[in-house]
């Protein structure tokens, strides 16, 4: 009897006759011999049928199986280098399980509004995998931190009576007649958890109704956050880093080949040490205002120029291909994929160009007071080779809850950790305002309903401490991690404005 094993363990199997059950990923076949890139979960796996008198009985109904049919292939493992996953499987018997349809995700490539329609299916795909491995390391490396360094685990509600965040970012949910809210963050019931139990955190879901479709912004997105009793601004941004430091270092122990297949540059990773920089919100608008950030927006352009050049010629040539007598077929239809490819990149770099002289504009007229925009962020963080710290923004950028710097109150006790290599904030956090009066103003400024707060302001009415934490984005961590253009391949099931199926 051969016994059943998992992709990921043939590397204890060599010599032995086992069992793979998984699913074709692709098959070719000619003549007398049938290669399947069986998958089953935990890999892949090349297995290889030749047809003889043991394999004749189940040799015909295999070699017809379509992309994605489910299987059982018994045979011998052996260590095959050139194979994908480095093992082979000589197959001696066959069970087929279920002989699929035409499956719509083909090797070719697809648009994405195709894909995300078929996210049920998509994240079979190879690429999907990896990053969803990636995610789910993440989120455990930050539940051990949490657990292994003294805090303590508060879940929050979802229902939400009252804003935490911006206002304009509520989901309304009809409460037995009243109106409730989805939770945008689980913050200030942690605010009250930490006079309880000194250091906790939750982790969960949040919602955001965000108008905007950009790269950054999910309307269901996972944040964990910290919340710690007699902490600073400066206590917060320490936690921060060791947060970041520890996820990274995990994510590269124990995947280094997915990130080698996401085509993730690994040395930047590595870079990722404390400490990490800090600057204030000043520093950062004299920094969009200076040569070097002129500098790097008028390099990109030359750049990304020279680049669609290249892809010209390219497509001319592929083209050429695709439509030359005497060419192979299967040469054609290399070429009309890879067509594909490079008219998709052609046609993104040829965005961002149109883009460029935009934020330029925007980065050398920042004002003082303006919050930072997307593209603003993009230009400090990829000045930046490790993560960097940006403190004390503008009061009325932010949060009604930030403590008020005792030494100028037009600036708060605040910090956004923005992600290098361009992908911008993942941690939004501040030190918290303590003091009633004040607290009691901003509610007033912000036109906030006091009554709604009052549980609120309860905590600095009986021994208030100064204490502070933040929030980190798991999706737009895991979307820097795995170096990834959108957030939306970071969730099994992407959450955006009109988006919601399946
Ligand atoms: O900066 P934010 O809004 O901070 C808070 O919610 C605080 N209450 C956290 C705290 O101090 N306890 O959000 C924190 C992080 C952001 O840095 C970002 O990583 C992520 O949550 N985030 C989003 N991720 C995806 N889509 C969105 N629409 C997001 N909004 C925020
Ligand atoms: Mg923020």
């Amino acid at each position: 009897m051969a016994t059943k094993t998992t992709i990921d363990q043939l590397e204890k199997q060599v010599g032995d006759t086992v069992t793979l059950q998984g699913w074709v990923y692709n098959s070719r076949a000619s003549g007398k011999i049938i290669f399947i890139i069986l998958r089953d979960g935990t890999g892949r796996c090349q297995c290889v049928i030749e047809k003889d008198e043991n394999t004749e009985s189940f040799f015909a109904d295999v070699k017809k199986l379509a992309q994605e049919s489910a299987l059982a292939l018994t045979g011998v493992v052996s260590k095959e280098e050139r194979a994908t996953g480095g093992f082979e499987l000589k197959v001696t018997d066959a069970t087929i399980v279920h002989a699929a349809g035409d499956y719509p995700i083909t090797p070719k490539p697809h648009g994405i509004e195709f894909l995300m329609k078929h996210r049920h299916l998509w994240f079979r795909s190879q690429r999907q995998w990896h990053i969803l491995r990636v995610r789910a390391t993440v989120i455990d490396q930050i539940r051990r931190f949490f657990n292994d360094n003294g805090f303590l685990l508060m879940d929050t509600p979802l229902f939400a009576p009252a804003a935490g965040e911006g206002a304009q970012t509520l989901f309304q949910v009809d409460y037995f007649g009243d109106p409730v809210f989805l939770a945008q963050t689980g913050q200030l019931y942690l605010e009250a958890a930490c006079m309880a139990h000194r250091k906790v955190y939750c982790f969960g879901p949040t919602f955001r109704a965000e108008k905007s479709k950009t790269r950054r912004h999910l309307t269901e997105f996972w944040m964990v956050e910290p919340e710690i009793a007699f902490a600073s601004l400066s206590d917060v941004i320490d936690l921060s880093e060791d947060l970041l430091c520890s996820i990274v270092d995990r994510v590269l122990r124990d995947h280094l080949d997915d990130l080698e297949a996401l085509d993730r540059n690994i040395d930047e990773l590595h870079a990722i040490k404390k400490p990490f920089h800090r600057i204030t919100y000043t520093e950062a608008a004299d920094l969009l205002r200076g040569s070097k950030a002129k500098a790097l927006l008028e390099r990109d352009l030359v750049e990304k120029n020279a680049r669609v050049e290249e892809l010209n010629a390219l497509i001319e040539e592929l083209d050429a291909t695709t439509k030359a007598q005497g060419v192979k077929q299967w040469k054609k239809d290399k070429a009309i994929a890879e067509v594909i490819d490079r008219r998709e990149e052609r046609s993104e770099l040829e965005e961002q160009i149109r883009n460029i002289p935009h934020h330029m504009e925007l980065a050398a007229n920042f004002e003082w007071g303006s919050d930072l925009g997307g593209s603003d962020e993009t230009i400090i963080s990829r000045l930046h080779d490790r993560p960097v710290a940006v403190t004390h923004y503008p009061k009325r950028v932010k949060a009604f809850y930030m403590r008020e710097d005792r030494t100028n109150d037009d600036v708060v006790e605040c910090v956004d950790v923005l992600a290098p290599q361009g992908f911008g904030e993942i941690i939004g956090g501040s030190a918290r305002e303590e003091d009633y009066d004040r607290l009691l103003r901003r509610i007033g400024e912000e036109k906030l309903d006091r009554n709604d707060y009052e549980w609120y302001l309860d905590l600095r009415r009986f021994g208030s401490v100064p204490h502070g934490g933040f929030g980190l984005g798991v999706e737009r961590t895991v979307a820097w991690i795995c170096n990834l253009k959108h957030i939306r391949e970071t969730i099994p099931y992407p959450r955006m404005m009109g988006k919601f199926y399946p």
